[in-house]
C-alpha cells in the first residue's frame, strides 16, 4: 500500500507542478527536476544523522540571480534492494530538513515522519526563497538494515520570472516545544488540545501538514472562538495498522490567519492502549497576506 501511495503522490505531484509552472518552465526545460543521492547502508537500532552539503539544484545559480525560488519539493526514500520506496512499517523515525546558505539552525522546509511522503508545493504566487548553497539534513531510525537512496524532486524558478511573488516562511510548531504527552488507555478516544495565538501580522497560510504519532486518528486546527475548522488532517493506516502518513489538509488552499487570532489544535488519539510520549503538532508555510504585501511594497 505504501508503494502505491507513494507512486500515486509522485504522479499527482508531477501533474500539479506541470500545470502550475508552464511559463516558468521555459527557463530550464522540464517542469519537475529530480536527483538521486546514495545514502548507503543505514543500520537498524539507532538514529542515523546524515548531512548533505551543496546538494544539486535544477540549474546553476548565477551571481546576477542569487535567489532560488522553490515552488515545490518532494522527497522519497528508496530501498535500493527492492528499488521501491522503503517500507514505512520499518521506519521508526524519518526527518528531512532543507537549509539555505549554510544556515544549520533554522530549516526553510521540513518533512517529518508522519508527512514524509507528502509532496510540498505552494499555490501560484507563493514561493520559498533559498540561497545557494542548499544543504539537507536527514535523520533516520530504521527497524532493519537497509541500503537507502534519497530521491528529491524540485520545481524552482528565478525571481525575474515572477517579480511580484509572496515569499514564504516555515512555521513549525503550533503546540509548544517539548509538549509530548501520554494517553490514559481507558478506551474510546483521548483528546488533547493546545491553544495558540497568531503573533504576526495578517498572513496567508498554506501547505499545512500534520505531525503526530502512531495511534492518531485526526488533528484539527480551528478558531478558538468560532470553532471554524481551518485544517483537519487524518491518520492514514495500512492494513496491518501502521501509520503511513497524515493526510494533507487542503492542498491548494490559501488561508488567512489574522494578527492575534486565537486557535486551538485538537488531537484525537485511539485510547485503546496507553501511549507514551505522543505528539500533536502542525507545520505550515506563511507569507504576508495580500493586503499587507501590497501596503508594504507599493
Ligand atoms: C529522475 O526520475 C526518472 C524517472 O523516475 C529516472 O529515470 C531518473 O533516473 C531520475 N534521475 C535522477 C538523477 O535521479
Ligand atoms: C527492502 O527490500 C527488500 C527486498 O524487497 C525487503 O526484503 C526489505 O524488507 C525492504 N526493506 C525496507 C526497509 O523497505
Ligand atoms: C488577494 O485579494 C483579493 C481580494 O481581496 C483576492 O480576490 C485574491 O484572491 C487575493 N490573492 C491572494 C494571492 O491571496
Amino acid at each position: 500500500m505504501n508503494i502505491l501511495l507513494s507512486t500515486l503522490l509522485v504522479v499527482l505531484f508531477a501533474s500539479i507542478c506541470a500545470s502550475s509552472t508552464l511559463l516558468a518552465d521555459s527557463n530550464y526545460g522540464a517542469s519537475v527536476w529530480n536527483n538521486t543521492i546514495d545514502l548507503g547502508l543505514i543500520n537498524a537500532g539507532g538514529l542515523v544523522k546524515i548531512k548533505l552539503a551543496n546538494i544539486a539544484i535544477p540549474y546553476p545559480i548565477t551571481t546576477s540571480s542569487p535567489v532560488l525560488l522553490i515552488e515545490a519539493m518532494h522527497v522519497v526514500l528508496i530501498n535500493q534492494t527492492s528499488q521501491q520506496p522503503i517500507n514505512r512499517d520499518a521506519v521508526i523515525m524519518s526527518n528531512l530538513q532543507v537549509f539555505t546558505q549554510g544556515d544549520l539552525v533554522l530549516p526553510i522546509m521540513t518533512f517529518d515522519t508522519s508527512n514524509f511522503v507528502n509532496p510540498n508545493w505552494f499555490p501560484s504566487g507563493y514561493l520559498l526563497e533559498a540561497r545557494d548553497p542548499i544543504n539537507l539534513v536527514i535523520n533516520l531510525d530504521l527497524l532493519e538494515d537497509t541500503e537507502v537512496s534519497l530521491v528529491y524532486y524540485m520545481n524552482c524558478i528565478v525571481p525575474s520570472t515572477e517579480p511580484n511573488y509572496f515569499p514564504l516562511s516555515l512555521y513549525y510548531s503550533v503546540a509548544p516545544k517539548n509538549s509530548r504527552f501520554s494517553t490514559t488507555g481507558t478506551g474510546g478516544f483521548y483528546t488533547k488540545t493546545f491553544m495558540f495565538n497568531w503573533k504576526w501580522a495578517d498572513s496567508a497560510i498554506m501547505s499545512i501538514q500534520g505531525v503526530a504519532s502512531p495511534g492518531i486518528q485526526s488533528l484539527i486546527l480551528a478558531d478558538y472562538n468560532t470553532n471554524q475548522v481551518y485544517c483537519k488532517s487524518v491518520g492514514l493506516y495500512d492494513q496491518s495498522g501502521h501509520l503511513q502518513s497524515m493526510a494533507p489538509c487542503m492542498s491548494n488552499t490559501v488561508l488567512t490567519f489574522r494578527q492575534s487570532q486565537q486557535f486551538k489544535l485538537s488531537a484525537l488519539y485511539d485510547n485503546s492502549e496507553a501511549l507514551v510520549s505522543v505528539q500533536a503538532n502542525m507545520l505550515f508555510y506563511y507569507g504576508l497576506s495580500n493586503e499587507t504585501f501590497t501596503a508594504t511594497f507599493n
